[in-house]
């Protein structure tokens, strides 16, 4: 740029100089300005052209001060080139070029803020006058990153006055540096009553410059989306820079103008028992809202945006409102939103006839178990933990005393799990009872024997015992697990019956035992006959002993034959077929059949 200027500057020189020709004495040529850095180094040129030579020409720089007086700075003629002394360029100025091309460069070294001036290059010919050219130095510093702030606190959409969004600042620049505020990328407008941007300039010791700016204005719903940010313009040498903050955003609180209630516990269906949870939400942002849910039907209100109860009845079945109340915004309108809320509930089953009932046996049992609900029900039937039966009626045909027993209905919501709810039915079949033993026949050899009767039947059978002499015996019967037992012990003096008897109000049922009594008389018989028989051999084998025969062989013969006979039946059965070898294995060693 400054190389254009120059040329530009040249040409221009050429243009007077072809167009005033003869008259024209000594000409100055300088650019309006020249742009420098801080502490960078200016050059500061000076063009002439003149119709003398070289040696008659005299070049003064001078600066103007701030008081509009010049002080020169540098003299050179044809013997001397030289700094003045005492000036505030003194030891940081040269300066260079030649006569004979007509171009003199004044350079500052470290250019300093306070050498932003005007300076003036004075051209004296001997013979063609004096002329002077002017050039404004102008010294530039990039400020530093430009920083942002945000307000600390939320602003109110009802705010009274203008709220201050945030500040900018950008520090130690030269010259000036302009700060611009953007809303989502609009750079926003001043606008009274509205918005409102407030820009200090502080000249720091250093002579840069120092720029905050504030952003006030009156916030709306729409600016909690939005971004602020400010850009901050300056100059360098030859170009306008620019530099953008960080984005900051605002708290904006406002009113709620709709509002929303829902369940939020349980998911899915409400039962009895079963904690509720109702939460309220609103749209707006605001500080101090408060909530309210009311019970729409009953009026029981809460002031939370939640509300939790515990262990819900049908009776909290309803409509729920939730209304936010807004101190803030006094002004605005009532919003508020309902939700409807079920309880659904199961009562507790019931059977019917009742928890007991007698059936007939032989007849039909006929039960049902229902339970009131708010929704569809299942029933299953249970009787010793095992199904028999789903649906709430229990039908049994043609029951027996085994049908008897303790019945369980289990009322199920298929809905809502967990929800069930049961009653149990205990079942007495009543008829006449039977016994459980056949008649039977037994032989016994003791003097007594213990017999048993069992007899099921309900109601619970009195049970008697009739033996054959006549003897009619109540005994204690007790109650087994499936029915009633009586015992009873009868002398067996010699062959006897004993009936058991079970009856009840609906019939009776009978066993006969036979006992045949085995005479011990016999035995007795046998055993004298073969003392004597014994004594009958003894007799004889003495008198054979006497005689001189042999003796006790045959009589040993006598005593092994009465044995052998008995091994005779057991050989006899080995043969008969394979059941016997379990009989010899009985006798012996257990061995498998084959093995034989
Ligand atoms: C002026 O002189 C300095 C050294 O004294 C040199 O570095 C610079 O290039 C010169 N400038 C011109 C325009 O001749
Ligand atoms: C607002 O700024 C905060 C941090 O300052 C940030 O977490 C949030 O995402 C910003 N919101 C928007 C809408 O930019
Ligand atoms: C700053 O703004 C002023 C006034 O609008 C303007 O003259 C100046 O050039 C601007 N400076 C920068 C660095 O943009
Ligand atoms: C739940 O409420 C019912 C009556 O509504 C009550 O009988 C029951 O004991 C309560 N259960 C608990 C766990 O509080
Ligand atoms: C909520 O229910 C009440 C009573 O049923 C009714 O007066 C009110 O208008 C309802 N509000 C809304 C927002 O539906
Ligand atoms: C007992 O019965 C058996 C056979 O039934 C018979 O032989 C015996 O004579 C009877 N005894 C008496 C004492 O009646």
């Amino acid at each position: 740029m400054a190389l254009r200027d120059v040329s530009s500057a040249l040409l221009g020189l050429l243009l007077l100089l072809h167009t005033w020709g003869g008259w024209a004495d000594v000409q100055v040529n300088m650019e309006d300005k020249v742009e420098v850095s801080l502490g960078q180094t200016a050059q500061i040129t000076c063009m002439f052209t003149s119709d003398d030579g070289i040696g008659a020409m005299i070049i003064q720089w001078f600066y103007v001060k701030r008081s509009n007086e010049k002080e020169r700075i540098y003299y050179r003629d044809a013997t001397t080139s030289v700094a003045d002394r005492g000036t505030p360029f003194t030891d940081r100025i040269s300066m260079n070029g030649s006569v004979a091309t007509g171009e003199m460069v004044l350079t500052i070294r470290n250019v300093l803020l306070e050498d932003e001036l005007e300076f003036i290059c004075l051209v004296k010919s001997l013979t063609d006058g004096t002329a002077e050219g002017r050039t404004k130095l102008q010294v530039f510093e990039t400020p530093n990153a430009p920083t942002i702030e945000a307000a600390q606190n939320g602003i109110s959409v009802n705010e009274d006055v203008l709220s201050k969004i945030g500040t900018c600042e950008v520090k130690n620049g030269h010259p000036k540096p302009n700060i611009t505020w953007y809303r989502n990328s609009t750079p926003v407008r001043s606008v009274p009553g509205e918005l409102h941007v407030k820009s200090t300039v502080t000249s720091e010791s250093s002579g840069l410059f120092s720029v905050m700016s504030e952003l006030r204005m009156k916030v709306v719903k729409e600016d909690k989306d939005a971004q602020f940010y400010c850009e901050v313009t300056y100059f360098v040498p030859g170009a306008t820079l620019m530099t953008e903050t960080s984005r900051i955003n605002v708290t904006v609180y406002y009113p709620h103008d709709a509002v929303n209630i829902w369940v939020a516990s349980p998911a899915g269906k409400v039962k009895e028992g079963d904690r509720l949870e109702l939460q309220c939400e609103g749209n707006g942002n605001t500080q101090s809202s408060i909530f309210t849910i009311r019970h729409v039907e009953d009026g029981r209100s809460w002031e939370s945006d939640r509300l939790e109860l515990q262990n819900v009845s049908r009776l909290d079945s309803g409509v729920y409102e939730c209304e936010p109340f807004d101190p803030e915004f006094l002004a605005d309108s009532i919003v508020t939103k309902n939700t409807s809320v079920f309880v659904h509930y199961l009562d507790s089953a019931v059977v019917t006839p009742g928890a007991m009932m007698e059936v007939t046996k032989g007849g039909q049992l006929q039960a049902s178990c229902n339970a009131l609900s708010s929704l569809q029900t299942n029933t299953v039937w249970f009787k010793d933990g095992v199904e028999v039966s789903t649906g709430h009626r229990l039908i049994i045909d043609d029951v027996s005393f085994d049908t008897s027993g303790l019945y369980e209905c289990v009322v199920t919501v298929p809905e809502i799990e967990g929800m069930s709810t049961s009653s149990t039915l205990t079942v007495k079949v009543v008829g006449a009872p039977e016994i459980a033993e056949e008649d039977t026949d037994l032989e016994t050899y003791d003097k007594s024997v213990q017999l048993k009767c069992h007899a099921i039947g309900y109601p619970a059978p009195e049970m008697t015992w009739t033996t054959s002499d006549g003897k009619v015996t109540k005994t204690t019967q007790t109650e087994t697990e499936s029915g009633f037992e009586s015992v009873i012990t009868v002398q067996v003096s010699s062959n006897i019956t004993a009936v058991c008897h079970a009856s009840n109000e609906y019939g009776s049922d009978l066993v006969t035992f036979t006992i045949t009594a085995k005479s011990n008389g016999v035995i007795i018989a046998v055993i004298i006959i073969c003392i004597l028989l014994l004594a009958v051999v003894g007799a004889v084998l003495y008198f054979l002993y006497k005689k001189g025969k042999i003796c006790g062989r045959s009589g040993k013969q006598d005593l092994t034959k009465g044995k052998s006979s008995k091994d005779n039946i057991v050989v006899e059965m080995k043969s008969d077929n394979t059941e016997e070898a379990i009989l010899l294995g009985v006798n012996g060693e257990k061995q498998p059949p084959n093995d034989q």
